[in-house]
């Protein structure tokens, strides 16, 4: 539809530089690149589109204009979406050249569209309408990711290994058990995001520039035309409000540091020989022909500090900014965007390193036994027999300063007798069986015996395995309902345009 009865001007209301918001006397200047966001605002293209379809329809719904200009600008939106972004005229950002294309198809009451909004309010409704879908796929990947820690540890609940702390051989653990502490922290990580997404599914569409309009609109109804689960409701904060970036931004950052803790780890047991990540995870060398790095996981370790920056751009572009809306707000945004994509991306990377890894069992098993690991075991299985722990703790510290780091079971003993004759002044075996102190020796047994709730013990990992289980099945079915429910809102958008072009 092109030109009916608009008058046919291409430059209607445009001035020399096609865009309607830039006027002749705002139309050019070394400034302009610099003012606009039109490239970036790529991303919220589509966004537009639906938030201008929303607005249209329930414009006409309420006669605040006629059910002709509405279909003549459904119409037009039509061409603009099919054309794309890359087809925009010249615009000062996504909203002002939609509208300029818009104008262009159908003269000048395409200039209608813009009644009763302003581009604050619009670009709020678009950063929303977007972000939400990439929450949805940011915490999707946190769920595919828990799978995958989940499906390893599974087969992985015997297999024994050294757990760390200062980056030294701490207590025998699982690698079952290890793997579950990372599902664990990344079950927060979806909460987090999709506790944000409560928050970010609210429309800000009618606040206007920020101080209301007198035409008689519907907000609740541009609302539910566009999924959003209800309004941010006082106008000037609808327009102003970015804190739905804060948290997601915030969410990601979190995630991305509890990544980059296990792409740490990778990177450690790959150099320990504990683990060996497939090659399509690792990289090799330009020059050292023997090399197999663990460049993947590095890249993931690195995004964290990307996350964070993003995370500080933000918050330092919004700190201090006044009431209601100032244009440091299109460059806040961007920030959010950019982590989430990233900080998605390298979430499926690392899944794809976990899923893919060769632990190395029996290097595991012969690290698990090194440096005196069972020390804490020993010690507990004393304090178990009647002594206070400090006692235990003292004697079995006394024991480990004399004890090579490749003693065997004889030799620790034997060590540990010495011990206890001096601390005590009786034999060890006057106080416990000698049999349970070798058991306490040994990593297997030692991790067996700690099944506290949540402990490496096989037995707890795998009723916890099942909790796990639970818990993505219940993650899994949040996720689904939202994209259900934006799906049918985009149905019943599209149905309230169909009827009308
Ligand atoms: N492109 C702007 C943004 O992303 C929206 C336009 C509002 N501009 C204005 N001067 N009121 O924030």
């Amino acid at each position: 539809m092109t030109d009916e009865d608009g008058g046919g001007r291409d430059d209607v209301g445009t001035g020399s530089s096609g865009d309607v918001v830039r006027r002749e006397r705002f139309s050019g200047g070394p400034a302009r690149e610099f003012l606009s966001s039109l490239a970036a605002d790529e991303r919220i293209f589509a966004a537009d589109i639906a938030v201008d379809r929303a607005h249209v329809v329930m414009l006409d719904e309420r006669d605040i204009i006629d059910r002709d200009d509405a279909g003549a600008i459904l119409d037009a939106l039509g061409e603009v979406e099919a054309a794309g972004h890359a087809d925009l005229p010249d615009g000062e950002d996504v909203h002002a050249a939609i509208e300029t294309a818009v104008i262009q198809h159908i003269g000048d009451r395409g200039g209608r569209m813009h009644t009763a909004r302003s581009r604050n309010d619009e670009v709020a409704t678009c950063i929303r309408y977007r972000l939400r879908e990439d929450a949805l796929v940011a915490a999707e990947a946190t769920i595919d990711a828990r799978e995958v820690l989940a499906d390893v540890a599974e087969d992985h609940t015997d297999t024994v290994m050294p757990g760390f702390t200062h980056l030294q051989p701490a207590q025998p653990t699982t690698v079952a058990h290890y793997l579950c502490s990372y599902e664990s922290a990344l079950a927060r990580d979806t909460d987090r995001l999709l506790d944000a997404y409560g928050r970010i599914n609210r429309s800000p569409l009618g606040g206007a520039a920020f101080a209301g309009t007198p035409f008689d609109v519907d907000r609740e109804r541009t609302a539910e035309l566009l999924g959003f689960d209800g309004l941010v409701r006082n106008s000037m904060d609808a327009a102003s409000a970015r804190d739905f970036l804060v948290e997601t931004t915030g969410a990601v950052a979190a995630l991305a540091t509890t990544l980059s803790g296990l792409a740490e780890d990778l990177v450690v047991f790959s150099n320990l020989g504990h683990v060996e990540l497939d090659d399509a995870y690792a990289s090799t060398s330009s020059i050292m022909p023997q090399k197999k790095n663990p460049d993947t996981m590095e890249l993931v370790r690195g995004t964290a500090g990307e996350a964070a920056a993003g995370l500080n751009a933000l918050l330092s572009i919004l700190k201090g900014l006044p009431r209601a809306y100032n244009r440091d707000l299109q460059r806040a945004h961007p920030h959010a965007f950019e982590a989430i994509d990233a900080v998605a991306e390298a979430t499926g990377v690392a899944a794809g390193a976990v899923a893919t890894a060769d632990w190395n069992e029996s290097a595991l098993e012969a690290a698990a036994d090194g440096g005196f690991s069972t020390a804490t075991g020993v010690a507990d299985l004393l304090a178990m027999e009647g002594m206070p722990f400090r006692t235990a703790h003292e004697l079995v510290a006394l024991a480990a300063e004399r004890m090579a780091d490749d003693a065997d079971v004889d030799a620790a003993y034997a060590a540990l007798a010495a011990a206890a004759t001096e601390v005590l002044g009786d034999p060890l075996d006057a106080f416990v069986d000698r049999g349970a102190v070798v058991a306490a020796l040994d990593p297997v047994e030692s991790v067996a015996s700690r099944d506290s709730v949540g402990g490496p013990a096989p037995a707890e990992v795998e009723r916890e395995l099942s909790r796990v289980a639970d818990g993505l099945d219940a993650d899994r079915a949040t996720v689904d309902e939202r994209r259900e429910a934006l799906e049918r809102a985009e149905t019943r958008l599209d149905e309230e345009v169909t009827r009308r072009v």
